[in-house]
Formats: C-alpha cells, sequence, structure tokens
C-alpha cells in the first residue's frame, strides 16, 4: 500500500466503515477526522452524546462522512447492537478503535477500589466489549483491523497510575494475543501506545472519583515536560502503522526509546523510574510547603 509524504494512503482507508469509540474528544476526535480525511465512513461513538455529535457534525462540513452515537462502552448489549447496527447498514465493518477511556492517578495506598474498578471497567471491559462485538462479525467478513488504544503505561511501569497501567498492560496482552489468533483468518490487530498527548484527559484525572494529590496536579506535572505531543499527529502515525499493519503503534520518538530502554534493559530503567518517583515526590513536598508558607505567616492575606 502506498504512503505518500509520510501520510496514510487515502486507498486503504476509501469506502471502509469504521468505528470509534471515545471519538468526542482528544485522540478519538483526531482519528475521526484523520480517517475521515482519507475517504472512510467513520461512526463517532462516546458517552458525551454531544461531544460526539459536534465531531461528526465538524467532519460532515468538511465534506467527510460521520455519524454519532451516544453509548457507553461499559454496557456490552449496547456496544453488540451498534456493532451489528452499523455493519448491517453499511455492508460490513472495516475498522474498530476501541479508544474511549479515563484517567486514574494517585500513589496505591491512597487508591480506592472505586478507583480501580472504574479503570479496569471503562479502559479494559470497555476495549472487551468493542473486541467481543467486533471480532465475530470480522470472522463473517473474513476481514477487518481491530485498533485498540492502549498507552506508554501498558508497556513500561507507570508508578502514580497503577491501575491504569495495569488495564493498559492488559489491553497490550489482549490485544498481541488477538492478534496472533486473527491473523491466519484475515483479521488485523493493533495496539496503540502513545506517550503524553496534548488533550483534555490530563485534567480529567479521577473525575467522579476522590482526588488525590498527583490527580489533581497532573496536567501541570505533565505540562512541566514541555510541548506535549499533538492528537492530530498521533493520529497519522495511528492510520501509518494501520495501513502497515503494525502490532504496536508507539508514539511520539521519546515514547518509543522509553520503551525500547525498558525492554532491553530493564533493571537500568527500572532505576531510573525509581529515581523519577523520587524527585516527583521531593516536587510535590516542596509545593506542598509552598502552598502552605504564606498562610503560615499571614502573608497570603497580607495587603500591597
Ligand atoms: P479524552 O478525554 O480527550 O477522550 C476520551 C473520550 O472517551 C472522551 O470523549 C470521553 O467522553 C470518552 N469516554 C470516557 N468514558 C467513556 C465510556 N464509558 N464510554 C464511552 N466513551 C467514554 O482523552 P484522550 O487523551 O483522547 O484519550 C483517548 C485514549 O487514549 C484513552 O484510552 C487514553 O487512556 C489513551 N491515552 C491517552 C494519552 C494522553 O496523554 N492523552 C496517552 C496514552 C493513552
Amino acid at each position: 500500500m502506498a504512503v505518500t509524504n509520510g501520510r496514510p494512503g487515502q486507498d486503504a482507508f476509501a469506502g471502509q466503515a469504521a468505528i470509534v469509540t471515545g471519538g468526542g474528544s482528544g485522540i478519538g476526535a483526531a482519528l475521526v477526522s484523520a480517517l475521515a480525511a482519507c475517504g472512510a465512513s467513520v461512526v463517532v461513538v462516546d458517552i458525551d452524546e454531544a461531544g460526539a455529535a459536534s465531531v461528526a457534525e465538524k467532519v460532515r462540513s468538511a465534506g467527510g462522512n460521520a455519524s454519532a452515537a451516544g453509548l457507553d462502552v461499559r454496557d456490552a448489549a449496547a456496544v453488540a447492537d451498534l456493532v451489528s447496527q452499523v455493519a448491517g447498514e453499511r455492508g460490513g465493518l472495516g475498522l474498530m478503535f476501541n479508544n474511549a477511556g479515563i484517567a486514574v492517578g494517585g500513589l496505591v495506598e491512597e487508591l480506592t477500589l472505586d478507583h480501580w474498578n472504574r479503570v479496569i471497567d471503562v479502559n479494559l471491559r470497555g476495549v472487551v466489549h468493542g473486541v467481543h462485538a467486533a471480532y465475530p462479525v470480522m470472522l463473517r467478513q473474513g476481514y477487518g483491523h481491530i485498533v485498540n488504544t492502549a498507552s506508554l503505561a501498558g508497556l513500561v511501569p507507570g508508578p502514580g497510575l497503577a491501575p491504569y497501567a495495569a488495564a493498559k498492560h492488559a489491553v497490550v496482552g489482549l490485544s498481541l494475543s488477538l492478534r496472533a489468533e486473527g491473523a491466519r483468518r484475515g483479521i488485523r490487530v493493533s495496539a496503540v501506545c502513545p506517550g503524553f498527548v496534548d488533550t483534555p484527559l490530563l485534567g480529567k484525572v479521577n473525575e467522579g472519583l476522590p482526588q488525590t494529590e498527583i490527580g489533581a496536579n497532573a496536567a501541570a506535572g505533565v505540562a512541566r515536560l514541555g510541548k506535549l505531543y499533538q492528537a492530530d499527529l498521533l493520529a497519522q502515525d495511528v492510520l501509518r502503522g494501520v495501513e502497515r499493519n503494525r502490532a504496536l503503534i508507539i508514539a511520539p520518538r521519546s515514547a518509543r526509546v522509553a520503551w525500547r530502554m525498558a525492554r532491553y534493559a530493564p533493571g537500568f530503567a527500572m532505576r531510573g523510574i525509581i529515581a523519577g518517583v523520587r524527585r516527583a515526590e521531593a516536587e510535590r513536598a516542596a509545593e506542598r510547603s509552598a502552598r502552605e508558607r504564606p498562610v503560615a505567616t499571614g502573608q497570603a492575606t497580607r495587603p500591597d
């Protein structure tokens, strides 16, 4: 398949029916736009129905083909209904992007079982529901590509993100196992493993759950790492990886470096990660005492 100017080839996606869960925002919305620009007919699925509708509307006003559906990926029956409806109406399902996800962060000792259950329900069970619905349809067709959004945290240790990392490691394991099963039957499976990407996710860590210091400061902490990778660039990486049938699509480059380090020098990488945890703890302690200092001395309320 031809790839020109570093962009995914139009032919690979033109006319294909695609479902993108979590398509109402961030990486999912960028995938929807990139797929539609390549001629795919995209169903934008999100628990945020208005977000999905507005992404689909934007695609249509740019001349693309998209529709929207409000749906919670934790609802297996709803996911199955949608998949069979889309496949029925469009004469098949070429691409299933199981991308919807949430962020949960905090030290394990301060997390509740609700933190664990929520992230497993959405980030792992949500992907399982998409796979369980789409794979039999694709087997009957004899073709199709399932693309599961995991994370770099699905490949390397994620201190401060243990439940998230656990769910994402499971998504990588699920994807690679299914890839091996599906290969001889014409079904392709890839896992997307991005490093930090500039999306609203980082400002919604632990949404609807008890907040933690790590969760509350996630967006600011990540911003300190420098300019974040943009979702539209990641979407191009993903479509190129899908076109080339990559098992793992890891981006940006810094994420590939981190993965190689953890894979080929795990002891060295772990020592670096532990040093990073110490540094982050020291920074949080310094920020805590800076926040508390003015109140203790009364400076915060003193007029200029
Ligand atoms: P986002 O918050 O911008 O988009 C996630 C979308 O998923 C939202 O529109 C949200 O409404 C939807 N969603 C959440 N729960 C849902 C549910 N139960 N059912 C249906 N839709 C639901 O976040 P972003 O960054 O675009 O995340 C997309 C995926 O990328 C997630 O799986 C996330 O874990 C993963 N990821 C994100 C990274 C980042 O730095 N932003 C890095 C690595 C992976």
